[in-house]
């Protein structure tokens, strides 16, 4: 049954799983997560030539915004693996993050064997599960977070400790006051986004409304919004059930705006979302504006600017929009945020051939 976004008590009785609390406590989240990155044992400093991170899913996007945010600070390379297998150049001189928020997903637990093997530098990040017991035994050290939400409202929780470890290890610096700034920020943003906020007020509300019966298309950059395009399918995805696709300038406009001619019927229920950074390459800015032009007569087209007084604060602005958004247009179909049923059945299924 279709929910009315301002009926704050349907919205809640909907959300099994507090899916709802959880984003609303996001920015809390963000400054336990650096906490809880200051305790555990570091693992021996090395002479590390990249740094890789394995997970899938909730879990690997922090990989992703690690990869992006880290181009400019870290002096090695980030790489994110979402298979069971490592690449062939991971070695002694690799750092990993092995990142599972059950522990128990069959692909990292693959990886992270294989990591071990390769005498590569393991820390985890985990709730416990095979990952956590397996940790323990090896003496690898363990970012235990705390249990009891989906991981993809954990983003806080999988990404920020990898700051803090990055940081005691010497490769970072300056980041407890990135992610002061990303929950402070986010405390801001809860005030229009959250469910107390009425629709008319409320951009996250607008934006679901508007994608309600159509088809969202994200269209990030690379180097700022390229994650959050991905984050934003993925929560479109497992909290409205519905199918959603990303891509990025200026990658798209060299094969995926060539595709807006037919067919008409599909065209006219595809709706763009392209999101904006201050720090999008000014030739980006511009290609978004004259691929507006040619596409707004076959697609939908809104903009999204990203806000906030630092990169991480502004990737997290947006993140923090799609999050709500997403919930927001499973409530407009009757649809529970929490519960990812398909990924449960899969994962059962898999479970069952070992
Ligand atoms: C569910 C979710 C999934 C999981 C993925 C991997 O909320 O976001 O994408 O993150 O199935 O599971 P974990 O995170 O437990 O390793």
């Amino acid at each position: 049954m279709r929910i009315d976004l301002d009926n704050v008590k349907a919205l809640r009785e909907l959300d099994s799983a507090g899916m709802l609390e959880a984003a609303w406590n996001l920015p809390e989240q963000c400054a336990q997560a650096w906490s809880l990155a200051q305790d555990p044992p570091l693992p021996q400093i090395a002479d590390w030539r990249h740094l890789l991170v394995t997970g899938l899913g909730g879990s690997a996007i922090g990989g992703d915004l690690l990869r992006v945010f880290a181009a400019d600070k870290l002096g090695i390379p980030v790489l994110v693996n979402r298979d069971y297998t490592l690449p062939w150049f991971v070695n002694r001189e690799t750092l990993v993050f092995a990142v599972s928020y059950s522990g128990n997903t069959e692909e990292t637990l693959s990886a992270y064997g294989a990591a071990r093997e390769r005498g590569t530098t393991v820390v985890a990040i985990t709730t416990g599960g095979e990952l956590g017991r397996r940790a323990a035994d090896d003496g690898v050290p363990v970012v235990r977070i705390p249990t009891g939400i989906q991981p993809r409202a954990a983003t806080g929780y999988l990404f920020i400790p990898m700051l803090g470890i990055l940081e005691r290890l010497g490769l970072l610096f300056g980041m407890e006051a990135e992610v002061t700034g990303v929950s402070a920020h986010l405390r801001e943003l809860r005030g229009r986004y959250g469910p107390e906020t009425p629709a008319r007020d409320n951009p996250a509300k607008q934006l679901a409304a508007n994608l309600q019966h159509r088809l969202p298309v994200i269209w990030g950059a690379t180097g700022t919004t390229e994650v959050v395009a991905q984050r934003w399918k993925g929560q479109f995805n497992e909290n409205a059930k519905a199918p959603a696709y990303w891509n990025v300038f200026p990658e798209l406009n060299h094969n995926e705006v060539v595709g807006f001619e037919q067919p008409e019927d599909l065209l006219g229920r595809i709706w763009l979302i392209v999101l904006r950074d201050e720090q999008d390459h000014p030739r980006v800015r511009l290609r978004m504006k004259v691929t507006r032009e040619m596409v707004k007569k076959a697609a939908g087209w809104t903009e999204v600017d990203s806000s906030g007084p630092t990169g991480l604060a502004r990737v997290y602005s947006l993140i923090y929009l799609g999050d709500y958004a997403s919930m927001y247009l499973a409530a407009l179909a009757g649809i529970d945020p929490g519960p990812v049923q398909v990924i449960d059945f899969l994962k059962n299924e898999l479970a069952k051939h070992e």
